[in-house]
C-alpha cells in the first residue's frame, strides 16, 4: 500500500492503472476510519481492480462555528485499517495541496441542499460537492462508494454526478451500526461514556417510528411528535431537526408514502450526530 500526498503523483498512478485497463474503486473519507468506512472499502475491493481511499478533513464543508479543529484524526490507525482491507493507495493531501490559493470556483447544488443538514449548515453541501468533484477529477474512479448514513449527502452526490455528467457510478452502502443500534460515526469517539449511552436515543427513536409505520401510522406530524417526545426524554440530547421527507426531492411529506426518509440531527452534549431511516411504502 502506498500513501500519496501529492495530486500530481496520484494522477500519475491513476494514469498507469488506466493504461493497464484496471477498474478503480474510490472511497472518499475524512479519516478516523471505523467499520462503516471499512464496509465501503470492502465493497470497493470486491468490485474493482484497484482501490483508492482518500483521507482529507475538508475545511470548506465546516462552518465557522463548527468542529473542524475538534474533528478526530488518527492517520496511523487509518493506515492499519486500509492495509487490512488491502487498499492500494491512501490519498491524503494537505489542505495546501487541495486548496493552494483561495478558490473562486465551487460546485453548488440547488434545492436538495436547502433541506435537512443543508438548512442547518449553510455552505456545507457546497463544500462537499466541491471537494468530491475535485477528488473525482484527481482519482477518475469507475465507481465511488458512499454510505446511506449520510443520506442527504448520498442523494446530492447522485444528483451532482447526473447533472454534471461525471462518468462515475455511485454505489450506495447500508448503514453500519454498533451492537446497541448507534450508527457508527467518527464523531462517536468524542462522546463521554454518558453521552455515548445517550446517543442511543437517535436509533431508538427511529426504531419507534418504524414500529409506528408498521402498525399503520402514516401521518408525518404524529410520527415526528412521538420521535420528539422520545428524544426530549433524554436529558443530554437536544434536537437540531426531525424531518420526514420525500427521498427523491427531500421536500417534507404530510403522509409517509412512496420513497420516504426520516432524518434526524441531534446534539448529544456538544456533538452533533445524524441518523436516518429510509422506507419504501407502496402507494395504494
Ligand atoms: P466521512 O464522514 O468520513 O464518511 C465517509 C463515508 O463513509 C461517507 O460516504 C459516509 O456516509 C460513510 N459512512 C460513515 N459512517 C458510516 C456508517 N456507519 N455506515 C455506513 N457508511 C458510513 O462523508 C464524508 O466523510 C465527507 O463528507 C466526504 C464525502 C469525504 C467529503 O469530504
Amino acid at each position: 500500500m502506498t500513501i500519496i500526498e501529492d495530486i500530481q503523483a496520484m494522477q500519475g498512478v491513476i494514469q498507469d492503472w488506466k493504461h493497464q485497463n484496471n477498474s478503480i474503486g474510490f472511497v472518499p473519507t475524512m479519516g478516523f476510519l471505523h467499520e462503516g468506512h471499512a464496509s465501503l472499502i470492502r465493497e470497493a475491493r470486491k468490485q474493482n481492480d484497484k482501490v483508492v481511499v482518500s483521507i482529507f478533513v475538508n475545511p470548506t464543508q465546516f462552518g465557522p462555528n463548527e468542529d473542524f479543529d475538534q474533528y478526530p484524526r488518527n492517520l496511523e490507525a487509518d493506515i492499519t485499517c486500509c492495509k487490512k482491507e488491502e487498499v492500494e493507495v491512501i490519498f491524503a493531501p494537505s489542505r495546501e495541496e487541495m486548496y493552494p490559493t483561495p478558490a473562486y470556483t465551487f460546485v453548488d447544488i440547488d434545492h436538495l441542499g436547502d433541506f435537512l443538514c443543508g438548512a442547518k449548515r449553510p455552505g456545507h453541501f457546497r463544500g462537499v460537492c466541491t471537494v468530491v468533484s475535485k477528488l473525482f477529477h484527481i482519482v477518475l474512479p469507475d465507481r465511488a462508494y458512499f454510505g446511506e448514513k449520510d443520506a442527504q449527502q448520498l442523494i446530492i452526490i447522485q444528483k451532482m454526478v447526473q447533472d454534471l455528467n461525471i462518468p462515475v457510478q455511485i454505489v450506495p452502502c447500508p448503514i453500519v451500526r454498533e451492537k446497541d443500534g448507534v450508527a457508527m460515526s467518527s464523531r462517536n469517539s468524542i462522546l463521554s461514556s454518558q453521552e455515548r449511552m445517550a446517543a442511543r436515543v437517535l436509533s431508538q427513536s427511529l426504531e419507534l417510528a418504524k414500529n409506528l409505520i408498521m402498525q399503520g401510522e402514516t401521518l408525518a406530524s404524529d410520527i415526528q411528535s412521538q420521535i420528539k417526545e422520545k428524544i426530549q426524554f433524554e436529558p443530554l440530547a437536544s434536537i437540531d431537526y426531525i424531518e420526514i421527507v420525500d427521498a427523491q426531492t427531500l421536500t417534507p411529506l404530510e403522509n409517509v408514502k412512496g420513497d420516504a426518509l426520516i432524518a434526524l440531527a441531534v446534539y448529544i452534549g456538544n456533538t452533533r450526530l445524524i441518523d436516518n431511516y429510509r422506507i419504501h411504502l407502496e402507494v395504494t
